[in-house]
């Protein structure tokens, strides 16, 4: 794959016969691989974050499928199409709330729907197309989101949403990309995004890497620095994208949306078809993965909170539509999005 200006990480590879991750939990601190060479280690890597993003286990659950197939035609001839499913449910199952994980998991069986002669080889085919299409709409989106930034300006975003989240060049950190390689971003500002921290360990990295120049700001900051007049754009990536145009994106999302409506500024949600849900009317029915209290109790295993506190730890969060100023896809560009809008573009489930 090409490698141009300001995009240089890849972080899913297929090696050796194995899938190659950079282990996102280590970053920035340490670039290491983990090198996965059965389809469970994958599913493990997709569940414990080695690997996130939402078109990124898509990409590394259709690396994983190939892997399954291998393991299953290793076994009883009789019962490989049933083992090889069991696999790809477990793959599928690795985390709820992303919609590539399953578009990517589905696409693999359709593939083995057509009986190929050789499974592997037909699903690392498959594979290999289904990141060289996530960087051709990553590109695509990035010129196109791009185009609504129409005055230098500064920028927000939250998250990771870069080449480390996707195949390559990200989602809304690709409009943030092409819109400063065309001279229109003057700032880029990025959540430290509790309680992981991608936007201060993996989007300041990604775009120090890149020759980018950010700015970290904590959370509860946001709505401050759009008060202050420094930001025109909030550019967010999605998990999942329903039918009427609700968006699953990372917990504090909502409130970045919020506060970019009460300041009159733009809000702009960057998502690859593999994103949209058709099947779903509206957000209120995406499943929000909840993870472990301890990611918001202890920081890297020391604790921080007065013990015998719970927590609450929804890790992405329902945005509805009608706060959603534009949402870019690699089909086009939908203003206020709305069922009608979506349907249009989309079609139906
Ligand atoms: O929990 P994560 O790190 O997988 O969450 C990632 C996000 O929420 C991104 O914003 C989203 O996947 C869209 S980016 C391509």
């Amino acid at each position: 794959m090409p490698m141009t200006d300001f995009d240089t990480i890849r972080p899913v590879l297929w090696q050796h016969d194995q899938v190659a991750l950079l282990d996102q939990r280590r970053l920035p601190g340490e670039v290491s691989w983990m090198h996965c060479d059965s389809s469970e280690a994958v599913a493990e890597a997709i569940r414990a974050m080695v690997v996130r993003g939402a078109p990124a286990i898509g990409i590394a659950a259709a690396y994983g499928a190939v892997l399954a197939a291998r393991e299953a035609q290793a076994g009883a001839p009789e019962a490989w199409r049933r083992s090889l499913d069991a696999a790809l449910e477990r793959l599928e199952a690795a985390r709820p709330t992303a919609v590539n994980l399953h578009w990517a998991v589905q696409r693999q069986r359709r593939c083995l729907d057509g009986a190929p002669a050789d499974p592997p080889a037909a699903l690392l085919a498959e594979a290999h197309a289904i990141a060289a299409e996530d960087l051709a709409a990553n590109r695509r989106m990035g010129e196109l989101g791009a185009t609504l930034i129409t005055e230098p300006g500064g920028v927000l975003t939250h998250c990771n949403t870069g080449s480390l989240a996707t195949a390559g060049y990200g989602t809304a950190l690709g409009v943030i990309r092409s819109a400063w390689s065309a001279g229109r971003v003057t700032a880029v500002y990025a959540d430290e995004t509790r309680p992981w921290l991608q936007g201060a360990r993996l989007t300041a990295w990604e775009l120090q890497q890149d020759g980018i120049p950010v700015t970290l700001l904590a959370d509860a900051a946001a709505p401050a620095l759009m008060r202050s007049g420094a930001v025109r754009w909030v550019v967010v990536g999605a998990d999942r994208v329903t039918a009427n145009g609700d968006v699953a994106n990372k917990i504090g999302t909502y409130a970045l949306a919020v506060a970019a409506r009460h300041h009159g500024v733009g809000f702009m949600v960057v998502a690859p078809r593999s994103t949209v849900d058709m099947a779903l009317p509206h957000g209120d029915a995406i499943t929000i993965e909840t993870r472990a209290a301890d990611e918001l109790l202890a920081v890297h295993g020391h604790p921080v909170a007065a013990p015998g506190a719970s927590a609450w730890n929804p890790v992405f969060d329902i945005t509805p539509a009608q706060l959603v100023d534009a949402l870019v896809t690699e089909a086009g560009v939908i203003h206020n999005p709305d069922a009608e809008r979506m349907q249009a573009l989309f079609g139906g489930a």
